[in-house]
This record gives structure tokens, C-alpha cells and sequence, in this order.
């Protein structure tokens, strides 16, 4: 018999798409199972200064659709330091709050890690990012919503790229990852996909503009990582300019737009079974680990490994995104 009797949620770090329908999967499971759960505002921040509130099965509906977090999110310094901690334990003791849900990235997980283990706060972390960059699990929540995002954009650019024939450079999110960018670029018919894990991407490009027998096109998209080493599309925009004085080059940054919209059909259903799984593994007995994802079957990983292990993005589709852009 689990001695669990509530919960408390709260999302943390960057938004993402479906971080409402994740939340909204924590509530309705733990009520099912006979649990109480409490929301806490703002992740950390609100743990520390007691923004704490009731949800029952009603304060969860009419948001699966919904992008964001009603919850809302924010990235807090205070928890990094003990008395911040403190001062957030004290308040959860004074909640009866017995363990934690917490969806977010990596900085998210570090905190709930660090938690568990000063106060034994049993504690489940659930990915959501759009980045995709979180390890144990294939897919983070929000990741398929952004990349659609951005394939609609590059879309429409696509059409001004063709009618002016410009070059474009197009700037997704990926702080430290390149798998939005890899993605749309093999999706939206890229001539080139800059990463931050292909340190040779930059002269890969230029090879290929340079190739003798390069077909002759009137216009042409390159996706950049906002974490590439090379730069944004803006440094890359004068670069490229300077090597090309004839091409009409341009650049978009598609920033913030991809953190929001309606959160696609994969991501509520991520987000729906991941919301479920980390109750469940509370009342398993887990006390530190993250739910995810693999080769569709759900998984635990000690919050420790999922915070230090890397996940890669697979070769074969640097190599893609080469081949099909001749
Ligand atoms: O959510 C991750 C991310 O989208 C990164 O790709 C990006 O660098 C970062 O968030 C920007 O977040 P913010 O503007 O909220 O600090």
C-alpha cells in the first residue's frame, strides 16, 4: 500500500505544446487512483513562494487542446540555492504534499534530482521540451508540434524563395541540439542542415555549393540550429554573401512561434500516456527516475542518467538530408 496521498504537478523550463494534456493525464490518473492533487504555479517559483492550488477533474478540462501551461512555467534561480529548497519543502510539508510530478527538461530534472535527494521527496520527471534533446525517451512532448510548426513556415517561405529566387536561411530553436533542425530540413526539401552535432556542416554547404556539376537552381532553403557553432542565419546570411555576391540571400528567424500553437495529435498522446505513467510509478514505489518512451514502450531512467546521458541524433539522417539535396 502506497503512502502517497498527494501529489503535487508543476511544468518547468521552456513551454511546450501538450504540457497542458500531460497535466491534465497527471490529475484525472492520480483522482482514479484515489489520490488528492495540488497544482504548483510557475514550477520552482511557485514552490517557493507557496503558489500552490487544488485541482480536481474539472480544473483539467478544455485544456488538452490548449498550447502552453496553465499552470504556467518559469526557470528559477532560487531553487538552485538550499535555503530556496528549504524554504520550498517547508511550503510542501504545510501542503501535505508527498511526491512530485515534474514536467520539463533537463534543468527541470536537475532540481527535482536534487530534491530527492536532500529532503526524499519522491519525485517523477516527465520530458517536455520541443527540443527533442531529453535522453530516455524517442520523443519529448511538444517536439512533433514545433517541427510541424516550423514545416509550415518554411513552407510559405518556400513560396517567396521560389517567386524571388533567394536563398533562405531559416533559424529553428535547438539551444543545444539539432533535431528540429535536421527534421524540418529533410521535411521541407532543405539544401542544407547546419547542427550543432556536425561540426563539418559549414563546409559541407559550401562543398556543395561549389560542386561544378551542382544543378542549377533558382532558389534554395538552409535550415540552421540556433546552437550551430557557425552561428545564427543572420552571421551565416553575411558569410554566405560574401562568398556569393551574386545569390540573393535571406534570412528568417523563426524563434518563439515554434514554442506555441495547439499541441499536434502525437503530443497529446504522448503527453496522455507519460501523464499516467508517472503516477503510476509512484505508486509503484519509484522515487527519482523520468518516464519515457522507447521502441513505443514506456520506460524509467534514474533521473541521474537521464540528466548526464546525451541522445544523438542518427547519423543516417545527416546523411539523408545530404543525399536528397542534390
Ligand atoms: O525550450 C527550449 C528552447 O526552445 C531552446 O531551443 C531555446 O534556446 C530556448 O528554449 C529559449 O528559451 P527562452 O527564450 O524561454 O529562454
Amino acid at each position: 500500500m502506497s503512502e502517497i496521498k498527494t501529489i503535487g504537478v508543476y511544468t518547468s523550463g521552456g513551454d511546450a505544446p501538450g504540457m497542458n494534456a500531460a497535466v491534465r493525464a497527471v490529475v484525472r490518473t492520480a483522482i482514479y487512483k484515489g489520490l488528492k492533487v495540488k497544482g504548483i504555479k510557475r514550477g520552482y517559483e511557485g514552490m517557493i513562494s507557496n503558489d500552490i492550488i487544488d485541482l480536481d477533474r474539472q480544473s483539467v478540462a478544455n485544456i488538452i487542446q490548449r498550447g502552453g501551461t496553465f499552470l504556467k512555467t518559469a526557470r528559477s534561480m532560487a531553487f538552485m540555492t538550499s535555503e530556496g529548497r528549504e524554504k520550498a519543502n517547508e511550503n510542501l510539508q504545510s501542503q501535505q504534499i508527498d511526491a512530485l510530478v515534474c514536467i520539463g527538461g533537463n534543468g527541470s530534472y536537475t532540481g527535482a534530482n536534487i530534491f530527492n535527494q536532500e529532503y526524499g521527496m519522491p519525485c517523477i520527471g516527465i520530458p517536455g521540451t520541443i527540443d527533442n534533446d531529453l535522453y530516455g525517451t524517442d520523443y519529448t512532448i511538444g517536439y512533433d508540434t514545433a517541427i510541424n510548426t516550423a514545416l509550415d513556415s518554411i513552407d510559405r517561405i518556400r513560396d517567396t524563395a521560389h517567386s524571388h529566387e533567394r536563398v533562405f536561411i531559416v533559424e529553428v530553436m535547438g539551444r543545444d541540439s539539432g533535431f528540429i533542425a535536421l527534421d524540418v530540413a529533410i521535411a521541407g526539401g532543405a539544401e542544407g542542415a547546419l547542427i550543432p552535432e556536425d561540426l563539418a556542416d559549414w563546409d559541407k554547404v559550401i562543398t556543395h555549393f561549389n560542386r561544378p556539376n551542382r544543378r542549377k537552381k533558382s532558389f534554395s532553403i538552409i535550415v540552421v540550429a540556433e546552437g550551430d557553432e557557425q552561428g545564427g542565419a543572420l552571421i551565416l546570411e553575411k558569410r554566405l554573401t560574401e562568398l556569393y555576391p551574386d545569390l540573393k540571400i535571406r534570412s528568417t528567424i523563426l524563434g518563439h512561434v515554434q514554442r506555441g500553437g495547439s499541441p499536434s495529435a502525437r503530443d497529446r498522446i504522448l503527453a496522455s500516456r507519460l501523464g499516467s505513467e508517472a503516477v503510476k510509478a509512484l505508486l509503484d514505489g519509484q522515487k527519482s527516475v523520468t518516464v519515457g518512451i522507447v521502441s513505443d514502450k514506456v520506460v524509467h531512467t534514474p533521473f541521474d542518467l537521464a540528466i548526464a546521458g546525451k541522445k544523438s541524433v542518427d547519423p543516417a539522417l545527416i546523411e539523408l538530408a545530404e543525399i536528397l539535396a542534390i
